[in-house]
């Protein structure tokens, strides 16, 4: 069978000039340190046209070579089409992105990048007020927020959990809101009982309010766990780790199941512990792929009939009626029909 791209995506907020998966040349145009460990780096055009728009949440993917690529929100201002600005930090025990990015990205040179694409778009007016938790490098997508919030004149508070101030970003950026009360800092020292109290700040959820959370996977666990009160349309959440699966989830792993492609009818077995993505490269149908752990949304797929077992961070209530992320999800039904 030949190999087949995705042709699938979901419709997101995203660029208006170039395609979604398009691959494009920008040239970096600044490296800033930022904070112990982090780089800022600035994306202009190679050709000097404006880059497709975006919106506060979304992220780029950044083709590092030999297959290496990874996604980052973006954190300058959403207004901006002169430049794109992400922030890395460095993760020595990470799959090798941000050493990459840290060790052989310099100003002058050329970045391939693909995107925007966007999974944490703030909601519509009907958010009355915006409560962002940032934890550590998860502060990036909540820069861009915080941007277009304040234009729209939009009530928020954000609260940035780091372990201290010389690890916290955009101190400059951050100041005069931080005078201003609408952010507050919070250091824990590497001690998570000593940093923002986030089942306090969370216990009280009133009609209108909407909670942005991006951060490690303790801290995304620590508000996973204390959204009891808000209702989950209120609740947005980006990982740039997989979380922890329940048992339940889990369990899913042992149970075969079949994939139907609809524009060959092809079926093919889905065996215990292997992923519908690994399957269906091995028959040359090629999904692209970037986290594998269901955090990242690059394997997004439309399915027409089945259902699914979602086991992934991207994906809302009403995507999962007619998407699944073929890297991580099963079925439940025999067969999971996708419209590949
Ligand atoms: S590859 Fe990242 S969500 Fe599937």
């Amino acid at each position: 069978m030949a190999a087949a791209q995705t042709g699938s995506q979901k419709p997101t907020d995203t660029a208006d000039t170039v395609p979604q998966d398009a691959q494009y040349q920008t040239r970096v145009s600044k490296v800033v340190r930022e904070a112990e460990d982090i780089l800022s780096f600035e994306l202009e055009s190679a050709d000097g046209k404006p880059l497709p728009s975006f919106s506060a949440g979304a992220h780029i993917h950044v083709h590092l070579g030999n297959g290496l690529s990874r996604q980052y929100s973006l954190c300058n201002d959403p207004v901006e089409t002169h430049r794109y600005m992400i922030a890395v930090l460095r993760e020595p025990d990470g799959r090798g992105g941000s050493q990459a990015m840290h060790e052989r990205v310099a100003e002058g040179q050329m970045l391939t990048i693909s995107g925007p694409d966007n999974h944490f778009a703030l909601a519509g007016r009907e958010a009355t007020f915006s409560l962002l938790l940032a934890g550590g490098i998860g502060v990036t997508p909540m820069m861009a927020m915080i941007e277009e919030l304040e234009r729209a004149g939009r009530p928020y508070a954000m609260h940035y959990c780091t372990r201290s101030p010389e690890r916290t970003a955009f101190l400059d950026r951050l100041k005069p809101r931080i005078d201003a009360g609408k952010v507050v800092l919070h250091h824990d020292g590497g001690d998570p009982s000593k940093g923002l109290d986030i089942p306090d700040t969370l216990r009280q959820f009133e009609p209108g309010m909407h909670l942005y959370a991006c951060g490690p996977s303790g801290f995304m666990n620590a508000v996973n766990g204390s959204v009891g009160a808000w209702p989950p349309h209120a609740v947005h959440q980006e990982y740039f780790s997989a979380r922890e699966m329940t048992e339940e989830e889990k369990a899913w792993d042992a149970k075969p199941f079949k994939v139907k492609i609809a524009s060959t009818g092809a079926v093919f077995e889905i065996p215990a512990n292997r992923s519908i993505v690994s399957v269906l490269q091995e028959h040359g149908i090629i999904v692209p792929t970037d986290c594998e752990e269901g955090y990242c949304g690059t394997c997004i797929t439309h399915f027409i009939e089945g259902e699914p077992v979602h086991r992934d961070t991207v994906l809302d209530e009403s995507d999962r009626e007619d998407y699944v992320m073929v890297c991580c999800a099963r079925a439940k039904s025999e067969v999971l029909v996708l419209d590949l």
